[in-house]
Order: C-alpha cells, then structure tokens, then sequence
C-alpha cells in the first residue's frame, strides 16, 4: 500500500513550462509568468518582454495596444496568456501572441534602482543583494552556479566517489589557523547549561577530517558544503563563508594522483559550463571579465616545483625559501607560466597542517603538498598527502599540543591506515577564475563578509 502511495504521489501533473522550454515550440497556448524587461508601445502593437530567470532570453509578447495597461512597466510581475507563433524577429524563433495580460505585481521604475535597457556594473548591482537577482548579470551568474553545482556533483559519481554530508557543528579547526566562529546558543545560560556542546564547538573551516574518517571505509569520498572562515579581510577573494568542493582518496601515494582528479574536475565542470551556459558565460566574458581563461580544453595544467628551483626564485625574489607564497607572488608565477593554471608542490613542511605528510627524505624538508594557482584568483585549491604513518602523526600532534584533542584522529592511523590525500576547491573561486569576475562577492547569492552580513 505505501509502494503505491508512494507511485501515486510521484506521479504529479505535468509542469507548466518555463520560457527556456517555449523558445523553441510554436503553436502551443501557453501561460508565462514573469517580470518585464521592457515596454514597447507603437499604434498597431504592444512589444513587452518578460523574464523567468530560466535563461538570459526573454520572450517577447505581442499584444494589441487595447491590453496596455500603465501598471504595466519595467520589473512589473506579469501572467500572460496567449498562442506561440513564429516570430518574423531575426533575433527570436518565436513570440507570444498575447490574449490576457495580467500585472500581479506593480514596480515604480522610479524607485526600482535598475533602469531599463542600462548595464549597471557589478559594484553597482552589489549595492543590492535583495534585488540583483533580477539584473541579466546576476541572472547569469545563478545559472552558471547553479550548473556548475550540478557538474561538480556529477563528476564524483561518474568517478566512483561517495558523497558524505560533513558535518557544519564541529569541535576541530581542521586548519589550526585559529580562524574559527564558535557558536552558541543565543539564550541565557544557566549554570547547569554553561556549554551547550560540552566543548567549544565552531563551525567548520573544512570537512577535511570528517572526510578522511570515511575514505577510511569507501576509498573515494567527497563533500559539497559551505565553509566558515573568521578572516578578517575585506579583500577581493575571501569571504567569511564559502562553498568548498572536497575529495579524499584512499591507497593514493603520489601528488600526481591528486592533481589527477583536481585537473579532470576542473576540466570536466567548466566543459559542462560552457557547453550549458554558452550565452550566460558569454555575457560575463563580453562585458565583465577581468582575466579571461583561454577558451574550452586549450588551457593544459602545469606542474611547478615549490622547492627552490628557477621559476620560484624570481617570483619570490622579496621573500625567502621557507616563507609562505603570497597572493603578489602566486599572480606572478600564473603570469611567469603563460596566464594559464599552473600546480604548485613541495612547499616547506613548516608552513603546513599538521595532517600533511612530511617528505622528509627529500633534500629540503618539504611537504606532499599541493596548490592550485589560476590567473586572475591565485590559490584555487589546496591539497596534499596525509600523513598516515602513526608514529610521525603522533609527533606532529605532540609538538603542537595537540595530541589529545585528536586521539580518534591518531585511531585512523591505528587501525587500518592507507596512504591517503585530498584537496579542497574554492568553489566562490573557481566561479570567479572562469567567468574572469574580480570580486568574489559578485559570485555569491548572499556575500558574508567581516563587517557585513546583509539580509
Ligand atoms: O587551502 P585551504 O585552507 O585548504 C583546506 O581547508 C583543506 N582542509 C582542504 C582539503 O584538503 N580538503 O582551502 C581550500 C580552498 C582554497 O584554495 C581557496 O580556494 C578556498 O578554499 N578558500 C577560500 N575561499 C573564499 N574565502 C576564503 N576565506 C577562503 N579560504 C580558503
């Protein structure tokens, strides 16, 4: 009875369709719903176009001049009925005839802060983040988002990875940056109450750990979610919570195994992008991008060598073998190596997490790490091998205090240890690397940043 029920439910009436779907039938009665873009009237006609956000297009309306009606302006919310025809239009396959047009909803284009047929620039439309949505450029952005989310999805499965909810409550600074929120209950404690969680607990600045918990047990494992980081920065590629793809594999041994799955992942979404949202990434090349990435499979990923060796060396001629790259130095070595992403290895084993595998059989005391660095953005992702041997963790922990708090980490390498790594990718940073967009808060619906939480 409830495999029936169940069918029953499923079996919902068909959609009404969006306009992406009805720019390209014709002769079908159809209801759009949407907002005006713009308003048209001329003696024998009424010209509007209406937007639903399912693509930049809009669908033009062609109505006599009787159904005009002066609620109906630029941002009004609109139903309209009538027949698809095949429109004379060079531009459009096909346009509404329209036989009912109904405002629900009235916008004083004086105070709507968007004026027709203008291009506000990001910083402008920014200003805004209860409206942007209904910009052609913020429109734009959400698409490609919004696919780009279903590409990096569809890429683990095809690939064999599982896909682990990590969780966002956590009692670890994956990272020992010390960049933690911590949370609280917002009411009043009471002595018996003094800590909701019994420890501090934050929210997470990676599922790095937690991944590492379960690529224990599926091999291949990835998560998807937003990430929390106290950076007290205003600059043009941090924000306080982003999105973070992260993967972890088991039995790996090398760094070229990670950058395997950091290229094809990189390669395989923008393919999908660009392929789903030609006129969307187009908009974005054409009229906003700063630095554009060459054009689909022509960027070839290189591999550079942290550990002193030419390349380096003059890109960090201010700074020292040992010191940490900075976003000055990692723009010069993407520019040094063509304009085109370039990996980063081997960086001082100092400067890493405690997690990172010590290569300490090389001539400079180095770690299996590795970054990704892309023009425009500098770090895209961070990655390295994981230390799994128990002894060299444990003396890692030790030294930095931390032995207790991570024993169940230590138990990882106790019980059935492999030699395992990840990476992790900004994701609010791959957006902007290949829609070429300067500022990061122009590729987030919501932007949190240190003195601003809007909305
Ligand atoms: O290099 P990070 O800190 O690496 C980690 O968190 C690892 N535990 C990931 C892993 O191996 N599973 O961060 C990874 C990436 C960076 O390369 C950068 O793209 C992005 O996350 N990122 C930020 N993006 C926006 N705003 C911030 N404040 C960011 N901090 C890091």
């Amino acid at each position: 009875v409830l495999l029936i029920t169940l069918r029953r439910f499923c079996n919902k009436a068909p959609r009404k369709l969006r306009v992406a779907e009805l720019l390209s039938g014709t002769g079908l009665e159809a209801n759009v719903q949407g907002w005006v873009r713009s308003v048209r009237s001329q003696k024998a006609n009424l010209f509007v176009d209406v937007n639903d956000g399912s693509c930049l297009q809009s669908l033009q309306i062609v109505a006599s001049p009787e159904l005009n009606d002066p609620l109906l302006t630029f941002g009004s919310a609109v139903e309209v009925r009538g027949i698809l025809k095949k429109s004379l239009h060079p531009k459009q396959a096909v346009e509404l005839e329209a036989e009912h047009i109904h405002v629900v909803g009235e916008c004083n284009p004086l105070d709507f802060p968007f004026k027709i047929k203008e291009r506000h620039t990001l910083e402008y439309i920014r200003q805004f983040p209860h409206l942007r949505g209904r910009t052609n450029a913020f429109g734009s952005l959400l698409r490609i988002r919004g696919e780009a989310t279903w590409a990096v999805h569809s890429y683990f499965k095809e690939n064999g990875f599982a896909h682990i909810h990590t969780p966002i409550i956590t009692s670890n600074d994956c990272e020992g940056a010390g960049e933690l929120f911590q949370i609280e209950p917002s009411y009043p404690q009471n002595s018996q109450d003094e800590n909701f969680f019994s420890v501090p607990a934050y929210l997470t600045v990676s599922g790095q750990l937690h991944l590492e918990v379960m690529t224990g047990s599926f091999s291949r494992v990835y998560t998807f979610g937003p990430t929390f980081r106290a950076e007290n920065s205003q600059s043009r590629r941090h924000l306080a919570e982003f999105y973070m793809v992260e993967a972890e594999v088991a039995f790996t041994r090398s760094i070229e195994d990670l950058t395997e799955v950091m290229e094809d992942m990189f390669k395989r979404t923008t393919e999908h992008v660009l392929d789903r949202c030609a006129r969307d990434v187009d908009l974005f090349h054409t009229h906003y991008a700063d630095v554009r990435l060459p054009h689909k499979r022509a960027y070839d990923l290189l591999i550079i060598s942290a550990a002193p060796a030419p390349p380096l060396t003059s890109a960090c001629s201010a700074s020292q073998w040992g010191c940490d790259l900075k976003t000055e130095h990692e723009k010069y070595l993407v520019k040094h190596c063509g304009t085109r992403p370039v990996f980063v290895t081997d960086y001082p084993y100092r400067l890493k997490p405690f997690y990172t595998r010590d290569n300490r059989d090389y001539p400079q005391h180095t770690a299996a790490a590795v970054d990704l660095l892309v023009p425009g953005v500098g770090e895209l992702c961070g990655g390295s091998l994981r230390e799994e041997r128990l002894d060299l963790l444990r003396a890692r922990l030790e030294e930095v205090g931390l032995e207790d708090t991570y024993s169940w980490y230590l138990d990882l390498r106790r019980f059935g240890s492999v030699p395992h790594g990840g990476f992790g990718m900004g994701f609010e940073r791959y957006l902007q690397c290949i829609l070429g967009v300067d500022n990061i808060k122009d590729v987030i619906p919501f932007p949190r940043f240190s003195h601003s939480c809007l909305l």
